[in-house]
């Protein structure tokens, strides 16, 4: 093995390097779609504050990328002000009073799809909300500026383009509703490329959000239309969840890695913590030391995210319903344990590896109370600012329904808790008590917006969608450019690996080296190929200068002046 170690010693060299990141001097966009990125720009230019920037970021990717830009769905706001404040905004989804613990559970005793598929596998809404209550804690911008570009886009169109194209042609779930075959696959004469994309019905409901703020949508005639469809097709969501839906302001996580100070989600989001874990396990290991993507460390950095994800599978959760046990999970004592465990030379197989609190712990944790589509944007100005946001309608295109009249598609997040202790969720992700199904509870969720500084200065802001393979794809790129001092275009667009415990693979995109893969599975890893692991965003702030990064062979933005 030390010998298979030393011959692919820093195989990094074996990666494409060289690429070069978008370098701006004022303010900077990262979207997953150009004409979502060049509005973020041109509310920047025209004086609004980064977080201006990103509510109307999020309202334009609800008209332009319909696959994960939303209204129907939810998400994390977390923002790092010039001053050294930082707010993190909970805008998930929420289980309506009406959801219960087994309302997925068949007679025989499995799990069904209802927690993907129809009007019951949505949660209350949140992303209004959430980009309200921004706006109301950081108003810089009128209201009603940052709605305007979205407003335009979905009455007049957009012109498809061919990634556009693509996406609603090959999108399943929405061949199954009626609306949305009208709306999106104009009932079978699908949209090409170079044809315009109207969204009439969207147009007017984000008038009324211009007009009348989260009243309309959690209130008025947006709650009214939603609740008495949700009731006409059997869905849980009544104008009540609606109305009590609020955006809870939690304390951003934080922690050190090396000379980094890491910022990041709190639960309900897991991949906070998870990346806080992580790095503590491989600092005071020499993983790093062989280079980005050697074997020595992949294996360091998989063993990692196995330990972290079974931990994830039994003590994460909504911190609101859940005494989750933060404090332990970071302990410097108990990740040093976590680490050694970590056999140099092969894989640990993961039934080998439990969720590694202490019992006695586990029980008082429990004691307190009785796709995969997700999108991500980075957004930095002039000031410093910086926004990280990712929101999500849990699938591509959420559930696939398009509520009538509203023009907006349904988020499929109750697939995110657990419908069955054990049974894997769309992600292949298995859990426990702690994230069952709550009236008014969220479900756990693996987004992972983060920012880093350095010396009290704002050096790195990234995020990412990709399920539950955005936690290890957000940890693979911060590495890459903290510890190998990678720009942040050549850090995303590097190949990169996942491991969550169960299923007990080693999942590879393409571009590792064969050397690699063999020497992966001679340390006894079982891999399987993926497509991708989770379309990494990044800007980092290197010398006064913004650098932006997003996955070559996706159609995203970086947009910079
Ligand atoms: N729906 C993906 C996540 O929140 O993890």
């Amino acid at each position: 093995m030390q010998a298979l170690m030393c011959l692919l010693s820093f195989s990094a060299g074996l990666y494409a390097q060289g690429v070069e990141p978008v370098r701006a001097k004022h303010g900077m966009v990262v979207a997953q779609e150009p004409l979502a990125a060049d509005i973020g720009v041109s509310v920047l230019k025209s004086g609004g504050n980064a977080v201006d920037a990103a509510d109307a970021v999020g309202f334009a990717l609800a008209v332009t990328h319909p696959v994960a830009g939303n209204l129907g769905g939810g998400g994390f706001m977390l923002a790092r002000l010039a001053d050294g404040t930082s707010v993190f905004l909970d805008f998930r989804e929420a289980a309506a009073q009406k959801a219960s613990r087994d309302m997925y559970i068949a007679p025989d005793g499995n799990p069904t799809r209802d927690s993907v598929f129809g009007w019951r596998s949505a949660g209350v809404p949140g992303s209004v909300a959430g980009l309200v209550e921004a706006h109301k804690k950081f108003e810089s911008k009128p209201w009603k500026e940052l709605l305007a570009p979205a407003i335009k886009l979905a009455r007049e169109g957009l012109t498809v383009s061919t990634p556009l194209a693509a996406s609603l042609q090959t999108a399943g779930p929405l061949k199954q509703d009626s609306e949305s075959r009208r709306v999106f696959l104009r009932d079978g004469n699908p949209y090409k490329a170079g044809d315009v994309f109207s969204q009439p019905e969207l147009a007017e409901t984000l008038q009324r959000i211009s007009d009348y703020g989260a009243a309309d949508f959690y209130q008025g005639k947006t709650a009214k239309l939603l609740a008495e469809q949700m009731s006409s097709h059997g869905g849980l969501i009544t104008v009540d969840d609606l109305k009590s839906y609020k955006v809870v302001e939690r304390t951003p996580l934080s922690g050190t890695y090396k000379d980094f100070q890491i910022i990041t989600g709190p639960p309900p989001s897991a991949g906070g913590l998870g990346l806080l874990q992580m790095l503590g396990m491989l600092d005071g290991t020499d993983y790093a030391k062989h280079g980005a993507n050697s074997l020595e460390a992949i294996h360091y950095e998989a063993e990692a995210m196995r330990r972290f994800y079974a931990d994830r599978s039994e003590y994460l959760a909504d911190p609101d319903f859940f005494n989750v046990p933060v404090k332990e999970l970071l302990s410097p004592k108990y990740i040093e344990w976590r680490r050694n465990t970590i056999d140099p030379a092969h894989a640990t197989p993961s039934d080998a590896i439990f969720p590694g609190l202490p019992k006695a712990l586990n029980a008082s944790a429990r004691a307190m109370h009785e796709s995969p589509q997700t999108t991500h944007y980075n957004v930095v100005d002039e000031k410093g600012n910086a926004v990280a946001v990712t929101y999500t309608l849990n699938n591509s295109y959420g559930n696939g329904i398009t509520v009538p009249g509203l023009g907006f598609l349904l988020n499929d997040e109750m697939d995110d808790f657990v419908a069955k202790p054990g049974a894997p969720n769309m992600f292949g992700l298995v859990g426990g008590d702690a994230n069952a199904i709550e009236p008014g509870k969220r479900p756990l969720s693996s987004m992972t917006p983060t920012i880093i500084t350095k010396g009290g200065k704002l050096f790195m802001v990234v995020g990412a969608p990709g399920g539950s393979r955005i936690t290890t794809g957000v940890m693979q790129v911060v590495l890459d450019v903290l510890d190998f001092s990678m720009n942040p275009q050549a850090a995303v667009d590097l190949p990169r690996f996942h491991e969550q415990w169960k299923p007990d693979f080693l999942y590879l995109e393409s571009g590792f080296p064969k050397s690699v893969e063999a020497g992966l599975q001679q340390m006894g890893y079982a891999l399987r190929p993926v497509d991708g692991v989770a379309r990494v965003e990044a800007i980092v702030i290197k010398n006064g200068t913004l650098e932006g990064g997003t996955q070559s062979r996706y159609h995203g933005k970086v947009a910079g002046y």
